[in-house]
């Protein structure tokens, strides 16, 4: 077993870094653009992160998803890889990982998390039915409601108090669970949805402890439990250090528990695995005939599901070292000390840190700013412009509209700049975290956002938008006279 250094270094001033347990020996050459190309590029991209071409993002804080730093390890099995349709040796490889990773018997390849939601939700999802789960994810969500489903969230009240103590905010409210099955019947319910690492609550973890309740009582109805596992190397870490009955275990012990209380757990390898995939693990032989035939239908043949081999070789590496604590914590470890550094600042952050990013609260940053012209958007679009650095919009704009064409108003407005794993800096931190401090202390010159074009399901991703009035120039204007360089 490696030698475990996450808790115990420290400087001897006392301080706590986030040390690197790695070394970088492949490197991406990044570019930082002065101020007004930087405007002319957001105005460009329609006042939308997602569309902003990386050769303008200095740091591309957007999502841990497919853009974590590889091993050695990984990149090495990718030579390996056994390119052929069916029956590969790559595919069985990556099958035997998943099944002793999880203690599941069968698993079913797709070629991301929301290929497994659109198999799933095709199996379990009728018109009328219900999900239930801690909190929705976009691409859930629009799966989920394109099959005439309905979403319902039993997430405590606490989830969306951006400021908190509570270090699991993304459990369930088993009272909620309760009364909402007893309301509308178990007939009545697709499937129940745990989300590990919850994204769009700030990355918060849900506890062993919460997941055994929930599984109880499922089990105890009659009710299908379904993890999505694509944040859990983050949730893990958590669970390591925060569940005071989890310090000791081995994180493999912890895993296995937790599968064995679901009854299907699907992932993104984006996140869990650190390559490009997605899969589907479970033991029941009846849902696995259910699920198994959409994968040649929706994905490819069942021993690669749309996955290039080399990235399931990469996958299989990557999801044996989610059992390494040195490496999972390096993601918690650096949303946190950015998270220190804006707090420093008075920047408001949703606390306690979660994994995935750290996240900025827009509703505090810019109160002045309606929620109709998007707050965490124009605050995304302006942290863009004074730092060259792309994060993403977590509220009113990722959701979707109302039946009758009204905002879906989000109970939260976050920018998530997020923190793929082993991949920036502690200076590169330092500069984001005082580029959004000098904006917070400008923040009376942001104004809003409206839209120019707006598609009609998941808006967010190409969604044309504009600033309300001339913001933005002002904004430039004042960067300039503090920052004349003008980067
Ligand atoms: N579930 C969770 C919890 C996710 O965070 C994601 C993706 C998915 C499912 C869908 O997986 O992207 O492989 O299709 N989250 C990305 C993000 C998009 O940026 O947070 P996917």
């Amino acid at each position: 077993m490696p030698e475990h250094n996450y808790t115990r270094v420290s400087l001897f001033s006392g301080e706590r870094i986030p040390l690197e347990m790695h070394k970088a020996r492949m490197v991406q050459r990044v570019y930082l653009r002065h101020v007004k190309e930087r405007q002319a590029v957001l105005a460009a991209s329609g006042n939308n992160t997602f569309l902003l071409p990386n050769r303008d993002v200095f740091l591309d804080m957007l999502t841990d998803s497919g853009v974590n730093a590889m091993s050695e390890a990984q990149y090495a099995a990718m030579l390996l890889a056994d390119d052929s349709y069916a029956g590969s040796e790559t595919f069985y490889r990556l099958e035997r990982t998943v099944q002793s990773f999880f203690g599941t018997k069968y698993f079913l390849p797709a070629h991301q998390g929301r290929a497994c939601e659109n198999i799933l939700a095709s199996a379990y999802v009728t018109p009328g039915s219900w999900v239930v789960t801690n909190y929705h994810f976009t691409t859930t969500k629009a799966h989920v409601t394109r099959l005439g489903g309905q979403i319902f969230e039993a997430i405590g009240d606490g989830a969306s108090e951006t400021v908190s103590t509570d270090p699991f905010k993304g459990n369930y409210d088993l009272a909620r669970l309760e009364s909402f099955v007893k309301e509308r019947g178990v007939e009545n319910i697709a499937f129940v949805r745990i989300e590990a690492g919850t994204n769009l609550i700030g990355g918060q973890p849900v506890s062993l402890g919460n997941m055994r309740d929930v599984s109880s009582f499922c089990r105890a109805k009659g009710l299908k439990l379904v993890f999505d596992a694509s944040l859990l190397a983050d949730n893990l870490y958590f669970i390591k250090t925060r569940e005071a009955s989890c310090e000791k275990r081995e994180l493999s012990d912890i895993v296995s528990e937790m599968a064995s209380l679901m009854d299907v757990i699907y992932f993104s390898g984006r996140k869990l695995g650190c390559a490009r995939g997605g899969g589907i693990a479970l033991s029941d032989e009846a849902d696995y005939r259910k699920l198994r035939d959409f994968v040649p239908l929706f994905e490819g043949f069942l021993t690669y599901g749309g996955m290039s081999v080399r990235e399931m070789e990469a996958m299989n590496v990557g999801i044996q070292e989610t059992l390494d604590i040195d490496t999972i914590s390096q993601t918690p470890i650096f949303v946190e000390a950015l998270g220190v550094e804006l707090q420093a600042q008075g920047v408001p952050v949703v606390t306690p840190f979660g994994g995935l990013g750290c996240h900025v609260d827009a509703a505090r940053f810019v109160p002045h700013v309606p929620q109709e012209q998007y707050q965490a958007g124009a605050l995304a679009a302006a942290i863009y412009l004074v730092g060259g650095v792309r994060g993403m919009e977590r509220g009113t704009l990722s959701e979707q509209r109302n039946p009758d064409g009204s905002e879906r108003l989000s109970s939260m407005e976050l920018v998530r700049l997020a923190v793929p794993k082993r991949v920036f800096s502690l200076s590169q931190m330092k500069f984001v975290a005082d580029r959004v401090g000098w904006l917070y202390r400008h923040r009376d010159l942001i104004g809003g956002l409206e839209f120019e074009d707006e598609p009609a399901t998941l808006r967010f991703f190409l969604g044309l938008l504009r600033p309300v009035g001339d913001w933005q120039e002002r904004l430039v204007e004042a960067f300039l006279k503090d920052m004349p360089s003008g980067l």
